[in-house]
């Protein structure tokens, strides 16, 4: 993962590049780092830990400068030291470089070029600027010698690059394989980030890198290579999104604005995909997945807990066998697959790697997909055959909140029109949109439950069947991400074969009841936890609610879309418990929003 911003320009380079990274820092945050050089005195600055400490560095130096290239790191090569952190420098401080990806064959390639160079890290980025400043000091230029070093990577190697020579300290150079990495143009001067969020400040119009693509970056024009070194023009595109919808506005954490969110995020999806009360979706999609004789979900992380819900849509609506796969797994153990394989990839990103290694092979073998992405432009949603957007707008809180009920309201939409479009469905989401609205207003209550019997959990279940089994798992997910709190979503009729072992005195339990013809059974589940010592509770729609009930949630009329309204007391219990221990509720530890390694 990584995140990376450049800039060189007429502007004072230090503001842009710490804005950049702490809208970045989803992308990774134990470490980060700037490299700056005005022409007459250059720093490096990294520290350990989230970017506001290493502001809190760079705040007492006087650093100046209209260029310079920044980077904050989620460590995959080595641990979070001040060492391994980016910029990393070639033994003769000549070339600067901040990398974003994995190289494969780092070791060989240190082995057979650099037996004879001290190295001052554990990480896969220095051997790349090592290479760089040998390759420089035999007398290759900066340009052959990025090329020179790039050539040398094996073909699984991933990377965003950007490098400064700091001889030409206002250039950048720029390359990209398999992780995201674009130039934002601007009157004033150009940068380079790994999301374009990261500089909508400074611009919304950007030149999008495609794999193997190399570019020259100067504050007055940017001049793009393919991988032979030969020039090639590419028009910008507009990025058209308000800067603010990024902004945290009075909310103290991004978590509670994405989930206060899902009501809007399902009316602007409404506004988009239907006209005239019918749902709308391209027919060249249409006609592909009704060509298919079985669809293969695959994702990753809550966008494959979405993925589950979304078959129940497929065969139920469109009657077509659906499997769902997690895409780390499907990459490398695919099934046998059908004669006419259609792929629907889901992912908040678009840059799973994950994914985009499953989505590679699909490609290889000729099959078509659609990729259902928040981030449009992203690499998923370039290389599927299709794409349809989440309009969820900027998620920000790594654990993901409305990009999972928008991929749920999106795959309803999509089976809807499939199956020749349902009329009532408009109107079943528009009042949906009202009860999520009402579930999330009634947060005091789930803030009472997570203060009382969850921070102080050392475990917690949820436990479901159906639609609700598989929402638990995605409940359970959210919990232990961002509470740490070792939870585990179930199916209730599964827990009494081995699990409930685990039951003590006060465990708390969440029950997930949405449908009635198993909502005794799961009561009796719940009940023989409780016979346990479990401190059970009830998530439940009004129309099976009974008194005592916990958490009372509107009647659905269409069971497919119950998970829209379910998941939201579960978000805010996590929210909750990960607030009342102190935590760091949008970052943490460990984890990082877009995941770019496999
Ligand atoms: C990371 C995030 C998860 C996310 C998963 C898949 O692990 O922390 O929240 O669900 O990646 O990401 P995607 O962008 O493909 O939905």
């Amino acid at each position: 993962m990584c995140g990376i911003v450049g800039y060189t320009g007429i502007n004072q380079a230090l503001p842009i590049l710490m804005d950049g990274l702490e809208k970045l820092e989803y992308r990774g945050y134990d470490s980060a780092g700037v490299y700056m050089n005005d022409g007459v005195e250059e720093d490096l600055v990294r520290e350990v830990g989230r970017v506001k400490d290493l502001e809190a560095v760079v705040d007492k130096m006087e650093i100046k400068g209209t260029a310079g290239i920044a980077h904050t790191r989620w460590a995959t090569h080595g641990k979070p030291t001040v060492n391994n952190a980016h910029p990393h420098k070639s033994n003769d401080g000549r070339y600067y470089l901040v990398h974003n990806g994995v190289i494969e064959n780092f070791k060989e390639l240190r082995e057979e070029y650099l037996s004879d160079i001290e190295m001052h890290s554990d990480t896969d980025t220095e051997v790349a600027v090592q290479l760089i400043g040998k390759f420089a000091q035999e007398g290759f230029s900066t340009f052959d010698a990025l090329r020179l070093m790039l050539s040398k990577l094996d073909e699984n190697s991933a990377y965003g690059f950007l490098l400064v020579d700091s001889k030409e300290p206002d250039m950048m150079y720029v390359a990209k394989s398999k992780s995201p990495l674009l130039i934002g143009l601007s009157e004033d001067g150009n940068v380079v980030a790994s999301d374009a969020t990261a500089v909508l400040n400074v611009t919304n119009t950007f030149l999008e890198l495609h794999d193997g693509d190399i570019a020259v970056v100067e504050k007055d024009k940017v001049t793009l290579f393919d991988k032979d070194g030969k020039q090639f023009e590419r028009e910008p595109f507009i990025l058209d999104i308000d800067p603010s919808q990024a902004e945290k506005g009075t909310y103290p954490f991004y978590m509670l604005k994405e989930i206060d969110e899902q009501a809007i995020v399902t009316r602007n999806l409404i506004e988009h995909y239907f006209i005239d009360g019918m749902p709308q979706i391209d027919q060249p999609i249409v006609d592909a997945i009704k060509y298919a004789d079985r669809l293969y979900i695959v994702a990753a992380g809550t966008s494959y807990h979405a993925g589950l819900q979304g078959r129940r849509m497929f065969e139920e609506l469109v009657g077509i066998p659906t499997e769902v796969h997690i895409s780390s797994e499907f990459a490398y153990d695919m099934p046998l697959l059908s004669k006419k394989p259609f792929f629907i990839f889901l992912s908040q990103s678009g840059e799973t790697a994950d994914s985009r290694e499953v989505l590679e092979r699909v490609n290889k073998l000729g099959y078509k997909s659609l990729t259902i992405a928040n981030v449009m432009n992203s690499t998923l949603t370039r290389e599927a055959t299709f794409s349809l957007p989440l309009l969820a707008g900027p998620e920000v809180s790594v654990a993901s909140t409305k990009a999972f009920t928008s991929q749920i309201v999106v795959e309803m939409i999509l089976a809807s029109a499939i199956a020749g479009g349902q009329t009532e469905l408009q109107d079943q989401l528009s009042k949906l949109a009202v009860d999520m609205q009402v579930v999330i207003d009634a947060k005091d209550k789930l803030k009472e439950i997570a203060d009382k019997y969850l921070l102080n959990a050392k475990n917690a279940f949820y436990i479901g069947r159906g639609a609700d089994a598989d929402l638990t798992v995605e409940a359970a997910l959210k919990l232990k991400e961002i509470s740490y709190v070792q939870a585990e979503g179930f199916a209730a009729g599964e827990l009494k074969h081995g699990t409930i072992s685990l039951i003590e005195d006060g465990t708390p339990v969440f029950a997930i009841i949405t449908n009635k013809s198993t909502a005794g059974l799961t009561r009796s589940n719940l009940m023989e936890t409780e016979a346990r010592g479990a401190k059970a509770f009830t998530i439940v729609t009004s129309d099976l609610a009974k008194s005592g009930d916990d958490i009372v949630i509107p009647a659905v009329e269409n069971p497919l879309l119950s998970p829209l309204l379910a998941v939201i007391p579960t978000q805010l219990l996590a929210y909750y418990t990960s607030l009342g221990k102190g935590f760091d509720v949008d970052h943490p530890r460990n984890l990082a929003k877009s995941v770019t390694v496999q």
